[in-house]
């Protein structure tokens, strides 16, 4: 049978928001959210091509999470187009976008966070305090609020992706959750809302996170099973860049590993001038 799709509109209100879904949960519609910060790229428009697949109703969510920003970084000066935006999401096929204003999302006096204990300590957890604990709180009130069955996010965000995963399944969210492999340009850097502020110098500074992933993983593939050996391999491709972390981990509980012996993340974090930079590949023995 097909279902007639519903008129596209912008939501702004939570409580309209979730009137609107439990009528759809009620028809028996499969709902799909994609939640975003905004500052759409083609990774994004994968994502939401991917929750079109999935669901009859496609929420794209765009809020700038003032929580999972830390005091010294990026929060003002994070772009926004939210026209643009939503004129390229709308040809995935999007039913319902969902732009809450922060007051809506933190009214005066919030003070509840969720908080993934072990899996948000390290990598960008160590280097950015508080967070996923920012992350995990707003996507669980976005699923709250928008009650998918069913969410897509990027896997560029690695350890965010983990966080979601290990959350949804100990507070019994019920969502499946999606990951979509990374998108990359041609050249090989990974899409990301950031690369619109590096210079064309630091463009090229940029191609040595996926030349490191690419260079340790050929590494492996000869043999080479030694973690120190294989993130010092990758750590030489990042010349001209400040590394924050190479690290290569455990591809579930993200524990640190010494020797790869099952499937295991290779994540690279680095500053490019000011703007930080984020990969990753799995890695297999
Ligand atoms: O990946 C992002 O864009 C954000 O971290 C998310 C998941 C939308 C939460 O604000």
């Amino acid at each position: 049978m097909t279902i007639a799709r519903i008129p596209f509109e912008i939501i702004r209100d939570p409580a309209a928001m979730r009137a609107r879904v439990e009528d759809f949960r009620r028809d028996g519609r499969v709902i799909a959210v994609v939640p975003t910060m905004g500052a759409l790229h083609e990774g994004h428009l994968e994502l939401l091509r991917n929750a079109r697949k999935r669901a009859d109703i496609v929420i794209l969510t765009i809020f700038v999470n003032p929580t999972q920003f830390g005091p010294n970084e990026d929060l003002a000066k994070y772009p926004r187009d939210e026209a643009g935006d939503l004129e390229k999401a709308r040809t995935c096929g999007l039913d319902l976008a969902f732009c809450p204003e922060a007051s809506a999302m933190y009214p005066a006096g919030a003070q509840t966070f969720v908080e993934v204990r072990e899996l948000q300590q390290p990598m960008c957890g160590a280097s950015r305090p508080g967070h996923f604990a920012g992350v995990a709180t707003i996507v669980a009130k976005l699923f709250h609020i928008t009650k998918p069955h069913v969410a897509v996010f990027g896997e560029k965000d690695y350890q965010q992706l983990a966080v979601i995963r290990r959350m949804v399944r100990d507070l019994d969210f019920g969502i499946e959750i999606v990951s979509q492999p990374i998108i990359r340009e041609a050249d090989g850097l990974a899409m990301s809302s950031r690369n619109a502020y590096l210079t064309a110098e630091g463009r090229q500074t940029a191609l040595g996170l996926s030349r490191g992933l690419a260079a340790a993983e050929a590494l492996v593939k000869s043999g080479e099973r030694d973690a120190a050996t294989i993130v010092a391999a990758a750590s030489a491709q990042l010349a001209g860049a400040r590394i924050d972390y190479v690290e290569l981990r455990d591809a579930t509980e993200l524990s640190p590993v010494t020797t790869l012996a099952g499937p295991a993340v290779l994540a690279i974090a680095a500053f490019v001038g000011a703007t930080r930079l984020i990969d990753n590949r799995v890695l297999t023995s």
